[in-house]
């Protein structure tokens, strides 16, 4: 039995956790700085790391507090090495390090996408490995083959903008706040798929997605609409709003089928802040309907950035041991290059 606090900074959520091997997820707290950055469209680095500084100690009391555990009472810290915003990822790994020296405890680096991969291990239903996953968050959208925990194969990715980012800078264009998925999800529920959206490398016969033609296609819709007098907003934002989240979704969803059928495998894991997306739950349940596969989600509040999944990737590394100790981030670290654990 191993509890391990989780320590997540690498972008614009300080998440904290604590996991325990046993009893699963003890306590969560999170704070998100995005009203911070709303006023900027994106995150401002320098900000993201003084944020990250002023919520992370505060944060880490409340979750000992919640789960009634003093630091002494944990088996490992695990942070976020990477990949992320450098300074960002500084603030967590300082802490972690700072932690685990003065109360004599592992510190466990973690892939940020590894957290995000695991995650789906934290809902109730729980996939075995091998699975293939479709990781789609605000900059990765990746077919990954995980043969065993540590061992994973990105045997597909996209030319240009991730998933994540093709739905916040098409909702920048409609006028909604940052980050947009969310808003462009809300908007959906009341639209019509009015506006056909080109569906790009649909047809590729690869697992190579690209998003940004969608933008392309999306200014010029608003454009040519502006033109002939008619107002984006009410049910013509709506219907917009459907149109792009059915686009995207379609090329996901082909996409992942394609690489079900191209390893055999008969798992799937969908996650990364995209995978909170209703749409794309109910259209990925359907198609595992259809072809016999099984399909994990991680739970809805844990889609996007958390310390649940850094916590979880930290107990997993722990009890088997698989870790190196190293005091330092990577704001760019290839997935491929961890290597299955023992
Ligand atoms: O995993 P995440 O929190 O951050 C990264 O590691 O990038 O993902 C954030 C992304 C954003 O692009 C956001 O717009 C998107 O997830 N997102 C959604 C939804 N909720 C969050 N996209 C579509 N529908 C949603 N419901
Ligand atoms: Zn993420």
């Amino acid at each position: 039995m191993a509890k391990v606090l989780g320590i997540e900074s690498s972008c614009d959520e300080t998440g904290i956790a604590i996991y325990d091997t046993n009893d699963g997820l003890l306590a969560e707290t999170l704070y998100s700085q995005i009203d911070l950055h709303r006023q900027y469209g994106g995150v401002v680095p320098e900000l993201a790391s003084r944020d990250h500084l002023r919520k992370i100690i505060p944060l880490i009391d409340e979750c000992l507090i919640k789960s009634n555990l003093k630091l002494s009472d944990l088996d490992a810290i695990a942070y976020t090495a990477g990949p992320g915003l450098n300074g960002a990822l500084l603030v967590g790994a300082s802490v972690a390090n700072a932690l685990g020296l003065a109360n004599n405890l592992p510190v466990i680096p973690i892939h940020h996408l590894e957290g995000h991969l695991l995650s789906p291990l934290l809902s109730a239903d729980k996939p075995e490995t091998p699975f293939m996953a479709l990781l789609v968050s605000g900059g990765h959208s990746q077919l990954i083959a995980v043969n065993a925990i540590g061992s994973y194969e990105i045997i597909g990715d996209t030319l240009d903008d991730a998933a994540g980012e093709a739905f916040d800078k098409t909702a920048k264009m409609l006028g909604l706040p940052y980050p947009g998925g969310k808003y462009i999800a809300e908007l959906a529920l009341k639209g019509n798929e009015t506006y056909k959206l080109p569906r790009p490398m649909l047809h590729s016969g690869d697992l190579t997605m690209s998003f940004s033609g969608l933008k392309t296609a999306v200014l010029t819709l608003i454009n040519n609409l502006k033109a002939e007098g008619v107002a984006i907003e009410n049910q013509v934002l709506a219907d917009i709003a459907k149109s792009i989240e059915e686009a995207i979704t379609d090329v996901l969803l082909k996409k992942s089928l394609s690489a079900i059928q191209q390893t055999g495998m008969k798992r799937l894991v969908v996650s990364g802040g995209v995978s909170a997306n209703l749409t794309l739950r109910r259209k990925f349940d359907e198609m595992a309907k259809k072809h016999h596969i099984e399909v994990f989600y991680p739970p809805l509040s844990l889609c996007t950035d958390n310390g649940a999944m850094i916590a979880l990737a930290g107990a997993i590394r722990y009890a088997s041991g698989s870790y190196d100790y190293s005091y330092s981030v990577y704001p760019r670290w290839d997935l491929s290059s961890l290597g299955a654990i023992s």
